[in-house]
């Protein structure tokens, strides 16, 4: 997998093909980061989430592990362009799926769009391997797409992702072929699904996750 060809074109693409969609989901619940101190945020990409974050949080010190370099860039370039302390971001470029957690403890991860690149078993592997690196409170945001139940809805959700999978085997070199929802890993990583907003029709969704103290 490697997303340096479309690091560039990653904005503009999105937002022909999706509008303001993907980042209303990315965004949802921003306003329940204001008590988060140390963010983790996974492939984040250009970093229109973590302009944000920062944006309404600014106590917050961020860790964000990326495994390219253009996106890592675009991130950088949109920090400045948008007025925000990159002093308060430490990119890590490195594959998410070799990272040891640290021993300090992230109170928020983010995975915006990200867990759908990974089959099962690396999911299996990735999600408990983050959720090491968080408190015993913390809180787990992601948006993604999703298939819904039945219906009409449930084909159209199939078509758009059997192109969007297509594409990025073409353009980022993916090896996945399909989406996996990641609920049994958060839950088996003891996180709780706290609230769940959908969008479009059932095809995204917006999570709020929280870790059950032990
Ligand atoms: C589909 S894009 C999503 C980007 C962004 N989070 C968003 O909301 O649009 C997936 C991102 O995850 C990064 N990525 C994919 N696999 C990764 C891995 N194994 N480790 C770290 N980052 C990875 C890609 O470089 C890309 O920036």
């Amino acid at each position: 997998m490697n997303f340096d060809r479309l690091a560039a074109h990653y904005h503009w693409l999105e937002t022909i093909c999706a509008g303001g969609l993907m980042q209303r989901c990315r965004t949802t619940f921003l306003p329940r980061t204001q008590n988060s101190r140390r963010a983790l945020l996974v492939g984040e990409g250009t970093g229109r989430f973590l302009v944000e974050l920062l944006r309404c949080n600014p106590e917050i010190q961020i860790t964000c592990v990326e495994h390219c370099e253009g996106m890592i860039k675009q991130a950088r370039e949109r920090l400045t362009s948008e007025g925000q302390d990159g002093s308060r971001v430490q990119f890590k470029h490195m594959d998410a799926l070799d990272w040891m957690p640290p021993s300090e403890k992230y109170d928020l991860v983010v995975t915006n769009f990200f867990l759908d690149c990974f089959r099962p078993e690396q999911l299996q592997k990735l999600v408990p391997r983050l959720a090491e690196s968080t408190t015993t409170e913390a809180i787990w945001l992601l948006a993604d797409f999703r298939v819904p139940e039945r219906g009409w809805k449930r084909w159209r959700a199939n078509m758009i992702l059997a192109m969007l999978y297509a594409f990025f085997k073409l353009a980022a070199s993916l090896s996945v072929s399909r989406l996996t929802p990641p609920d049994t890993y958060l839950v088996n990583a003891g996180f709780n699904l706290m609230d769940r907003r959908f969008a479009s029709l059932g095809f995204a969704h917006s999570d709020f996750w929280k870790r059950t103290a032990t």
